[in-house]
């Protein structure tokens, strides 16, 4: 999920720093989403996300997943 962590705003991803960072407090996670720079307090949410028939990406909004769940597309 983009949604940060501390206070909920949307995380961008900025690829010249290989990074996910918050632009409301400036909080810094790896591409995984563990915190590299607070002041967030945990990592991003990891969500479920499956291959559609159609071979569109879907994305569980509502149920998170730990981290050796994986999708290899
Ligand atoms: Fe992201 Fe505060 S909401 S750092």
């Amino acid at each position: 999920s983009a949604v940060c962590s501390h206070l909920g705003c949307i995380a961008n991803w900025r690829q010249e720093e290989g990074i996910i960072a918050c632009p409301c407090h400036g909080s810094k996670f790896a591409r995984t989403g563990e915190v590299l720079a607070g002041p967030a307090p945990r990592p991003l949410q990891r969500l479920l996300m499956e291959l559609s028939e159609g071979g569109e990406l879907v994305v569980d909004k509502g149920t998170g997943v730990g981290e050796e769940q994986s999708l290899k597309v």
